[in-house]
């Protein structure tokens, strides 16, 4: 949540600024901001409500000069939404960008006493802390790690000084910051595609550092000053895989382009003709497989939907398991327990969630093995799990979350099929799973080609409504869950995810003509049952979409026939529908669809 940049070399600072602000705007974007320091050491700030745009606006009027600044895309947390709350934060020769939350706040103003507060946030009080340490020829780096030393919470920031040119100290504290290695110049990003296109090396700075930044040297501390070893690493991916390519939304190109990213998730892990499924990076021996009694599984949001459609699969497949799957901001806070041999799979796109992070942390003090099934690379949960593996996704930018899910889901069912295979799951299945696994990638293509104009016609229909209920059994159910999640998040339509099954134990009373039913339907031995479901939908006057593999006779108001091969993840077919069926509506709606109003991509504060 909320973006940092800062730089400090040889080239202008506000274009470098601006352009890494715009690929960390997914992250927040309520309003933002860029603090340079020109050649003369004088400072200069602009910040803006609304989007970067806003800011670029801005800064025609008002451009920056200099070869260092910070730059900041905010998420509201303490206080509202104005320029006064934007950062960078300054208290006299202390400019700072912030990320997270200080939650001591309250008592460092009352230590603060004579201070006076332009803005309601928290961070410009972190900002005026550390200017109260920077007295009498103190260094940056002691005074900001004085301050810390007083905090309580998260952050992750970037500060520079007038008096200090050309240095960016850096801290972090369970809010990601990387330090990008250029020729003659360091770039600072609260995630690494903001380097993409400048360097290749950075350095991951783990929770209890900081750094002191200049144009030609990184230097990283803990917070006693003490020099702590944190060597460079590789970034991964490249500068055309967060553009549009094309398309007019991150969206629309994030699931169009599933069938290529899925290639990336299979690769090398399924062989359809041995019916063998292997993941690398949990590092278990087949004696530590057969020992796995119970899995639980956590995630946030659509992570959380993977987790339980990846759970229904478990359970068919692997013998004698028990799974569990758990909303991670639930979980933290729980007196669980978990059986001897279990293991956790933690499941997170960014792998900076904060829930599912302080979630990992709770199963690890309990002595539980983890696995990340994560896609940022170098991430936070990807280097704190025991092992894991990465799901090749590529970044997702759009804010709702599309290929990362499906990616996620094929992980796990990876997951599942190598445990089955070692723990005499029937092999009849395992073929099958590992046939279908490695045909979705161009069922995937199939489905979204053929059905493509039927969903955009669909989405038309059905903008106008303001509820739905998205239902379904089974493996269908998770699937119902997310496609209730998607359109909400970008349509604003107030739509719920249902078990079918359910319906009659309450929400049936809301069904009338002001609804939509969107009904996932499979052709197995559940038909008849969820048939039943619709019928007593449309007899209550619901209108009713179904998507089906199935050829048998439905009565609905739409029917979206998938034809196809796959029978037992064909709900990974229809959802890549339902993700269409979200996009066109929210369009047709006039939203934002890749920044949606309050959301914001990975959510690093509670
Ligand atoms: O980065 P994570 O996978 O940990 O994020 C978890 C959720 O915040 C995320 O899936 C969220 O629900 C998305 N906006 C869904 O589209």
């Amino acid at each position: 949540m909320c973006g940092i940049v800062g730089y400090v070399g040889n080239q202008p600072a506000e274009g470098v600024l601006l352009n890494g602000l715009k690929r960390l705007e997914y992250r927040g974007y309520d309003s933002s901001g860029i603090a340079t320091l020109d050649d003369k050491e004088q400072p200069h700030l602009v910040r803006a409500v609304g989007k970067i745009a806003e800011l670029e606006k801005a800064l025609i009027k008002t451009p920056l000069t200099g070869n260092m600044g910070i730059g900041h895309t905010r998420w509201a947390t303490h206080g509202g939404v104005t320029v006064e709350n934007a950062h960078p934060h300054h208290v006299e020769n202390v400019f700072l960008v912030h990320n997270g939350i200080i939650e001591n706040f309250k008592d460092i103003k009352a230590f603060l006493k004579k201070q006076k507060f332009n803005s309601d946030t928290d961070s410009e009080v972190l900002a005026a802390l550390i200017n109260h340490y920077y007295k009498n020829g103190t260094k940056l780096e002691d005074a900001v790690a004085k301050a810390l030393k007083k905090v309580r919470g998260t952050y992750g920031i970037a500060v520079f000084s007038p008096l200090e040119p050309g240095k960016i100290v850096t801290a972090r504290l369970g809010s990601p910051l990387v330090i990008g290695l250029g020729n003659g110049e360091t770039i600072i990003a609260s995630d690494a595609s903001a380097l993409l296109g400048y360097t290749r090396k950075a350095i991951y700075l783990n929770d209890g550092e900081m750094a002191v930044c200049t144009a030609d040297k990184v230097n990283v501390f803990d917070l006693s000053l003490k020099v702590v070893d944190n060597s460079p690493e590789e970034i991964e991916g490249d500068a055309s895989q967060i553009q549009k390519g094309g398309y007019d939304h991150f969206l629309l190109k994030e699931i169009m382009e599933q069938p290529t990213t899925l290639l990336n998730t299979l690769s090398g892990r399924v062989d359809a003709k041995k019916g063998t499924l292997r993941l690398g990076g949990p590092n278990l021996t087949p004696s530590e497989i057969n020992k796995i009694e119970h899995v639980v599984i956590v995630g946030c949001g659509t992570a959380y939907y993977a987790g339980l459609l990846a759970s229904y699969y478990m359970e068919q497949l692997v013998p004698n398991l028990t799974t569990e799957v758990v909303v991670a901001s639930e979980y933290r806070y729980r007196s669980f327990h978990l059986p001897k041999n279990s293991v956790a799979l933690v499941v997170s796109q960014s792998g900076e969630t904060a829930d599912t992070l302080a979630c990992l942390r709770e199963i690890k003090k309990r002595g539980v093995k983890t696995f990340g099934i994560v896609n940022v690379v170098g991430s936070t949960i990807a280097r704190e799990v025991d092992g894991g593996t990465y799901i090749y996704a590529g970044p997702e930018m759009s804010v709702a979350s599309t290929k990362a899910f499906t990616a996620q889901a094929v992980a796990m069912l990876i997951f599942a099929g190598m445990l089955a295979g070692h723990r005499g799951g029937d092999p009849a299945k395992l073929h099958q799973l590992a046939e279908e696994l490695v045909a979705l990638p161009d069922e995937i293509a199939k489905v979204l080609k053929k059905h493509q104009g039927q969903i955009e016609k669909l989405a038309k229909k059905y903008a106008k409504y303001e509820d739905a209920f998205f239902l379904g059994r089974d493996t269908a159910y998770p699937i119902a869950l997310e496609g209730a999640l998607k359109l909400k998040e970008i349509s604003y339509i107030h739509a719920e995810g249902y078990a079918s099954g359910e319906l009659k134990h309450g929400p049936i009373a809301l069904v009338d003509e002001t609804f939509f039913e969107v009904f996932s339907i499979l052709d197995n031995w559940l038909f008849e049952k969820s048939i039943g479901g619709l019928q007593e939908v449309r007899a209550r006057g619901g209108r009713a979409i179904v998507f089906t593999d199935s050829k048998r006779e439905i009565e609905a108001d739409d029917v979206v026939r998938i034809d196809t091969d796959i029978k037992m993840i064909t709900p990974l077919l229809i959802n890549v529908l339902q993700q269409l069926f979200a996009y066109y509506v929210a369009v047709k709606r006039g939203n934002d669809v890749d920044q949606p109003r309050n959301l914001a991509k990975s959510v690093t504060v509670e």
